[in-house]
């Protein structure tokens, strides 16, 4: 018995098992499961582990979230997890913007997509507020 015959016995055709082949592969990319959603913490910028948070242009991950200082003196805070394949963006200063380093998406300081393969989807923004040494980052 050839292929064909053996998916007519079966009742499927080869479209019908593309289609759940091209289901399951689809939804897998178009789902961020690691975007954190109840986010209110705050970053003592005094401690060593926050220290990159003190350069422009330096960032850190934490909690699922990257948070970078712009060169402006301003702080970013979006999901890490790029939208393609979950791997951690990491923040470029110079271009204001996040870059995956796995196939190179790139996003907005807002985490909006700019291109790449993470195929239109963004990385979710949050709030950030500089109180002295104490940076909160919230929803
Ligand atoms: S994992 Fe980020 S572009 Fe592929």
């Amino acid at each position: 018995m050839d292929r064909k015959a053996f998916l007519a016995q079966l009742g499927l055709g080869s479209s019908a098992i593309f289609a759940a082949t091209c289901m399951q592969a689809c939804s897998k990319s178009e789902t961020n499961t690691n975007t954190p959603t109840a986010v209110d913490f705050t970053l003592d910028l005094n401690n060593a582990a926050n220290a990159s948070l003190k350069n422009p242009g330096g960032f850190i991950i934490f909690q699922g979230l990257i948070v970078a200082q712009t060169t402006s003196g301003s702080y970013l805070a979006v999901s890490a997890a790029c939208p393609h394949e979950q791997v951690n963006v990491e923040y470029q200063g110079a271009k204001n913007q996040f870059y995956c380093p796995r196939h190179s998406s790139y996003f907005t300081s807002t985490g909006s997509f700019i291109s790449g393969p993470a195929n239109g989807k963004g990385l979710v923004q949050y709030k950030t507020s500089l109180n002295g040494n104490s940076l909160r980052v919230y929803a």
